[in-house]
């Protein structure tokens, strides 16, 4: 029987066990793989390429810049089992590679990530990581909350980015708050950031300087046209109603209330922007721009929210 690139029969398996050697051999396989089972990458790598990278080095706890060292080293039988399996699970699950590695990146920070949570992407990271400047014009920063926080990402990168600040992660999902305490934990903040459960306000007590959010906001019609990719990630931290907007106006009714009188919400709606900006007219919106992509993302202040 003939193998044909992509066939994973017993055979198949052998021979590419016997045939790839090197870590060089691993990423061109891994890369011609994705190329051929035309993986969707959307989930904080732009390309085959970068997926191969992240699954092939990281699986060997191998760095994933200045690793030219490496490309020639042979892998062990067992290194290449693992290597393999994970490989066809992004090809024919559709598995996304930091799931497959329990790593991934925000704002230059590696966060531990399952399938309990979304994976970290949002242009939030560009926010936090120039201190909110100059949006948030040099207010003092005490108290932070990351509402709908999933792994803690932003949470935790704004405690980083605000040494004296205490945060609240907050999120409706045990599973999701189980993630965050790990990364809480992994970058030894326990006593700046603690984990609570609430359905958005209702167990946080304010007042807080900064609320920071990138809620669920996708669209019943995007929803459906995901790439299967993003079907591995928690449905509760995608969906939001019709317009996807259902919790951002829970949020909008709400969140003066837990604000300081110069209080900032900054919250990622993505593609919902314009549905918001036209049902919600009554608000002085400041969209955001980045550099490095990413949109939909908008600010207010304290006086400009209703409450
Ligand atoms: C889009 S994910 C964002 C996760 C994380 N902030 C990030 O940027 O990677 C949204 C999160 O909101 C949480 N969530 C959904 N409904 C919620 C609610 N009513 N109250 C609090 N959190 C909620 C989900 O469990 C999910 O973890």
């Amino acid at each position: 029987m003939t193998s044909h690139p992509g066939s994973t029969g017993p055979q198949a398996t052998q021979d590419i066990l016997a045939s790839l050697h090197t870590v060089r051999d691993w990423l061109r396989y891994g890369v011609s793989r994705f190329v051929a089972g035309n993986v969707y990458c959307g989930h904080g790598n732009e390309s085959p390429w970068d997926d191969a990278v992240q699954l092939v080095m990281q699986t060997l706890n191998l760095p994933l810049v200045e690793n030219v060292q490496f490309l020639d080293a042979r892998l062990v039988s067992t290194e290449k089992t693992c290597l393999l399996e994970r490989i066809e699970r992004r090809v024919h699950d559709r598995v996304p590679v930091a799931y497959l590695t329990g790593e991934a990146w925000f704002m230059g920070l590696a966060f531990f990530v399952d399938e309990r949570v979304l994976i970290p992407r949002s242009p939030l990271a560009e926010f936090l990581a120039v201190g909110g400047e100059p949006w948030l014009a040099e207010r003092p920063v005490r108290r932070i909350l990351d509402l709908c926080t999933g792994s803690g990402c932003i949470g935790i990168a704004a405690a980083l980015q605000f040494p004296e600040a205490q945060v609240d992660l907050a999120d409706i999902s045990p599973e999701a708050l189980a993630v965050a305490e790990r990364n809480i934990a992994r970058y030894d903040l326990q006593d700046r950031v603690r984990a609570v459960q609430s359905d958005l306000f209702d167990q946080l007590e304010g007042p807080y300087d900064l609320i920071i959010s990138n809620p669920p906001y996708v669209d019943e019609a995007d929803l459906a046209s995901m790439p299967a990719e993003y079907h591995h990630e928690p449905a509760l931290g995608l969906a939001s109603g019709p317009d996807g907007l259902d919790l951002t106006r829970r949020m909008l009714d709400q969140a003066a209330r837990y604000l300081t009188p110069d209080g900032v919400l900054v919250v990622e709606v993505g593609n919902s922007a314009e549905a918001l900006d036209e049902a919600r007219d009554d608000l002085p919106f400041t969209w955001l721009e980045f550099d490095q992509g990413g949109h939909g993302v908008f600010l207010l202040n304290r006086q400009d929210l209703p409450g």
